[in-house]
């Protein structure tokens, strides 16, 4: 298959480039109502509230940022927010589309209480209604569906998070270097991930995937069911090795194994863990698949993984015969459940 088969992602680093560069203004405060936003101060936590391949984002942003900070990211995959979250919190609420139900009922729910938002789309309702209420809104560009333009809705969620923690030039320094990981996984796919599609095709897959990455595994499990239509579960370490890992005494049919590797792992407590792993799998005589990251950040890692195993679930889709864009189940359930509320 040459490059241009796989949907986007051939123009990911421009996708990447192109949102990383859209300037995000924050207002001191915006009035709605009888309600007072407040965007300038020291916020309590973050929250980044958004469904499937706009909800990922904020599990990368969180993966990306945690650590840097003193303050929470929670990630938000629901129709309400956490009762905790008031006005001293900034939500992000990110919707490619932006006509998800729970995007925009977290977005009503803050103009409800007064908790300063920031909204992000390529269009839809929830810019319509942050256009009618003066709240800060980020436009991205468009791909063939939300999951493949993970580069607008991640950059852009870098930069706005980045902007109101006031830490925007290590965050872009950290985007602008994670594209260069992207550029390479692109070139490195065919030697480092297309192998693996006739291994994974119609197979059931675990991942087991360090905490600090944990969001590369949620994302290979969003990517494999939604374009090979293929069932995924995700193990992250060190859970993992409290539960799951105890059905591998048994030789299960059909399933395939993969465990992820990095460089910011290496040499850690967490990559102890990894090694641990492995070598117990070995000794039960488990064969599994490693994959290697390349990068030299978290983010670089994650965007390397999430790019190569994306454009794996897509081989995989047409060797099982799914055609990866349409995700059919997921529109009859969206449209019943519009119908209905
Ligand atoms: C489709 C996809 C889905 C959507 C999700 C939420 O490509 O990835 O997981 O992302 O249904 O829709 P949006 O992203 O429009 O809020």
């Amino acid at each position: 298959m040459s490059l241009s088969e796989y949907i986007d992602y051939p123009r990911w680093p421009q996708l990447a480039e192109e949102s990383l560069r859209i300037d995000v203004r924050l207002p001191e405060k915006v009035k709605v109502g009888e309600k007072e936003l407040t965007y300038s101060k020291k916020f309590r936590g973050i929250v980044i509230s958004g469904m499937g391949g706009s909800g990922i984002a904020g599990d990368i942003v969180r993966d990306t940022l945690q650590d840097m900070i003193d303050i929470p990211i929670i990630v938000n995959k629901d129709l309400h927010l956490p009762s905790y979250v008031n006005d001293d919190y900034l939500v992000v609420a990110i919707s490619y589309s932006g006509n998800t139900a729970e995007t925009i009922r977290c977005y009503e729910s803050c103009i409800e209480k007064g908790i300063p938002v920031i909204t992000i789309s390529t269009g839809g309702k929830l810019r319509e209604l942050a256009e009618r209420n003066g709240t800060p809104h980020i436009t991205i560009p468009k791909a063939t569906a939300p999951r493949y333009g993970l580069p607008c809705l991640l950059y852009s969620c870098l930069r706005a998070v980045g902007k109101a923690l006031s830490i925007e030039d290590k965050v872009l320094s950290l985007a602008e270097n994670s594209i260069n990981y992207m550029r390479k996984a692109l070139d490195d796919y065919p030697t480092r991930f297309k192998a693996l599609a006739d291994k994974l095709a119609n197979k059931f897959t675990m991942i087991y995937t360090p905490s600090p990455i944990a969001s590369l595994g949620v994302r290979f499990k969003n990517d494999m069911n939604e374009n090979a239509k293929q069932p995924v579960a995700v193990c992250i370490i060190p859970e993992s090795e409290h539960n799951d890992l105890a059905i591998h005494i048994r030789e299960i049919e059909n399933l395939e194994i993969l465990v992820v590797d990095a460089p910011s792992i290496r040499n850690t407590e967490h990559g102890v863990h990894v090694t641990a792993l492995m070598k117990v799998l070995e000794e039960l005589g488990r064969r599994f698949h490693k994959i290697e990251l390349e990068g030299d950040s978290r983010l670089s890692e994650i965007v390397y993984g999430v790019t190569g195993l994306g454009m794996l679930t897509i081989d995989i889709a047409r060797i099982v015969g799914v055609d990866p864009v349409k995700i059919e189940a997921i529109d009859r359930v969206k449209k019943y459940v519009t119908s209905r509320s």
